[in-house]
């Protein structure tokens, strides 16, 4: 897919003080003292700036800060962007060892990739064309060179985005093509980092095709055409097919539960399936992955209609299903050595003559039928489907990711998603996956007492339990379609969106879930060869 803006990024070996460049971004944290080398050579060749601006005070290295010193041709950058990294804190531990640990907000590998996403929306914002990155040099050697590469591409891309593809008219023209280059003067330091900014540029460019996809609006993008894009993206690729299902299929099939959503619209529901499958043999003994992503194109809650305010985000409804398809084709660059199946129930839920109704009771795919009692509540009816689809492939693992409850946001808020269920090592790997992307979980229950809730008289389940614990009955629905699976569920209703731009990116579509499960399946891949 065509980006909005066309980011080329790559890394360099290039002396930090001759490199040429609009920008060269390097970091600086509030707690350090003095300068370390690089920009102690830096300050020096611009006779003292550095250390002037922060005498002035008007720099402190706070994190989500930056400045901008003009160089007068005493270096080859004609900008060099101080950017602040907030404390340094404690080195962090092993990886994953401690989930609780200061490193998940201070001087983390989050900390390169928003210091790189912060220098490259400056860039955009004010028009320079090319951005050199030194900002791996202020952490030392607290993360592997390669790691910091990889962050800093995702944050390049992250920074850069734009959505504004339905803009004809606008005051002042916007930046078309952005160059980005990781640099470092060492030519083996070079070659280390890039190891990473190849990595960091296949997710960077898939969260970039994922936000742009999730910000289309409903009539932009219905079931069909999520479909014939997920069908243009895998053209030509021999790791990865794409099947699709349409609504005679999947009456043939016997999904009630993506049909009933999708009854209320003219834009009839589909299911899309892709299958990543590497050309390496030992791949055939890796467990197989199922991806499950909600992908409603528009969820007006249908009969239970939702209130007027803020509907129109409700097009973002589709972001779990779209990280899926993202990280899918993400999947067919990284090449990584793992069977993994993608399932995308999308469908548009709608009031009108033929909407499901409450009350409804639906035979879902997995045999099981659902008493419908509230219609907004779409999100579990299609992805238990999904699901069933999943287990019927025998996929060992599956994760599902979507915008399921409004309950999940009001629990943990806009930072992290809700992470759900019912194996004790799967959910450690997501958790330090979430450390290494910097998109955060939070672990939640969905034990028994939350299925018992949706028990039904007239039918095996309701689609809702009481008044509380909303984002757990939710997950504790899904798990009961998973079968004898690793099973774990994201919910990501508070964190699928930016109400406005930041210091770091662009408002709108985040993109959560591509850079998280992308890092998920590399890490198990590493583990399993
Ligand atoms: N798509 C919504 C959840 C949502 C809410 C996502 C806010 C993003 C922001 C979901 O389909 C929904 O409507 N859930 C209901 C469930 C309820 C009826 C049990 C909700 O959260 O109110
Ligand atoms: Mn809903
Ligand atoms: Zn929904």
């Amino acid at each position: 897919m065509k980006e909005i803006i066309n980011v080329e990024m790559r890394t360099r070996q290039a002396d930090f003080a001759k490199c040429e460049t609009d920008l060269l971004a390097v970091g600086l944290f509030s707690d350090v003292k003095g300068l370390d080398k690089l920009n102690a050579e830096l300050n020096k060749k611009l006779d003292g700036a550095i250390e002037r601006l922060i005498a002035l005070g008007d720099f402190k290295g706070k994190e989500g800060t930056n400045a901008i010193i003009y160089t007068d041709g005493k270096i080859g950058a004609k900008r060099l962007m101080l950017v602040g990294l907030g404390e340094k804190g404690k080195p962090p531990v092993k990886p994953g060892a401690k989930y609780l640990a200061p490193h998940f907000t201070r001087g983390s590998l989050d900390t390169v990739r928003k210091a790189a996403a912060n220098a490259a929306n400056k860039a955009v914002a004010a028009n320079m064309p090319t951005v050199s990155l030194a900002l791996h040099r202020a952490f030392g050697g607290r993360f592997d060179l390669s790691v910091m590469g990889r962050a800093m591409a995702e944050g390049a891309y992250f920074g850069s985005f734009r959505y504004d593809e339905y803009v004809t008219e606008s005051e002042e023209p916007r930046l078309a093509a952005l160059k980005v280059e990781v640099i470092d003067a060492d030519p083996a330091k070079a070659k280390e980092l890039d190891a990473g900014v190849a990595n960091g540029i296949i997710i960077g460019r898939a969260q970039s095709c994922a936000r742009t996809l999730t910000n289309r609006p409903a009539n932009v993008i219905s079931p069909a055409k999520l479909a014939a894009t997920a069908e243009e993206l895998t053209r030509g690729l021999k790791n990865l097919s794409c099947t699709v299902l349409d609504d005679e299929q999947l009456a043939a099939q016997g999904m009630g539960g993506l049909l009933a959503v999708g009854s209320g619209s003219q834009n009839k529901p589909r299911l899309i399936v892709l299958k990543y499958a590497p050309s390496t043999k030992g791949a055939g003994r890796q467990p197989k992955v199922a991806l499950v992503g909600k992908a409603i194109t528009f969820d007006s809650g249908g009969i239970s209609i939702k209130p007027a305010a803020d509907m129109d985000e409700m097009k973002l409804d589709k972001t779990g299903g779209i990280a899926v398809l993202s990280t899918m084709k993400a999947l067919a660059e990284l090449k990584p050595a793992l069977n993994v199946l993608g399932v995308i129930p999308s469908a548009e839920n709608l009031p009108s003559g033929t909407s499901y109704r409450p009350g409804d009771i639906i035979t879902t795919y997995s045999g099981k039928t659902v008493e419908v009692l509230n219609t907004d509540a779409e999100g579990r009816m299609i992805l238990c489907d999904a699901l069933a689809y999943a287990v019927k492939q025998k996929c060992d693992i599956i994760i599902d990711i979507a915008t399921l409850t409004g309950a999940c946001m009001v629990a943990l808020g806009t930072y992290m998603a809700g992470l759900f269920g019912n194996d004790e090592k799967l959910l450690k790997q997501l958790q330090r996956a979430a450390e290494e992307s910097g998109e955060k979980v939070w672990p939640m229950p969905s034990t028994d007492e939350y299925a018992a809730e949706m028990k039904s008289k007239i039918a095996d389940l309701k689609n809702i339990g009481s008044k509380w614990g909303g984002a757990c009955t939710g997950a504790a629905f899904l798990k009961q379609f998973v079968g004898e699976a690793k099973w774990a569920h994201l919910d990501i209703a508070g964190v699928d969106i930016f109400k406005t731009a930041t210091e770091y990116t662009a408002e709108g579509s985040s993109g959560f879930g591509v850079r998280l499960l992308t890092t998920f399946l590399m890490q198990l891949a590493d583990r399993s060869t």
